[in-house]
């Protein structure tokens, strides 16, 4: 999966092929890449379907000069995808029953976006 921001207005797309030119605000859109902080971190905890992931225990900052923008979760099937606009910085999935966790990805509009593999 790639991602891509504008660096005019900030926002953040995901894709799965990177073989297009992406445009915002009359710019080209920017590819971004993992960061190479380690100071989030990436947490779930699995009961059957449900599947509830938390960023920095959930305590991550959620105000507008920083949080986690959004959590995406990569299963056998696809995509799931949730913008965070709470206080805490943890959200819930809900997965099919033969569905496999691959990858949990995570964007800070300040720090960049982080990755875990399963
Ligand atoms: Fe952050």
């Amino acid at each position: 999966m790639k991602f891509f921001i504008c660096n005019e207005c900030d926002k953040v797309i995901n894709l799965d092929t990177d073989d297009i030119e992406l445009k915002c605000c009359n710019k080209k859109m920017e590819e971004i890449n993992l960061s190479n902080e380690d100071n989030h971190v990436i947490s779930l905890q699995r009961l059957g379907n449900f599947v509830n992931i938390k960023i920095d225990d959930g305590k991550h900052s959620m105000n507008n000069v920083h949080k986690i923008v959004f959590i995406i979760i990569e299963t056998s099937e696809g995509y799931h995808k949730k913008y965070l606009n709470s206080e805490e910085s943890l959200c819930d999935f809900i997965l099919t029953s033969n569905e496999v966790l691959k990858r949990i990805w995570c964007y800070c509009n300040l720090h960049g976006l982080f990755m875990m593999e399963l």
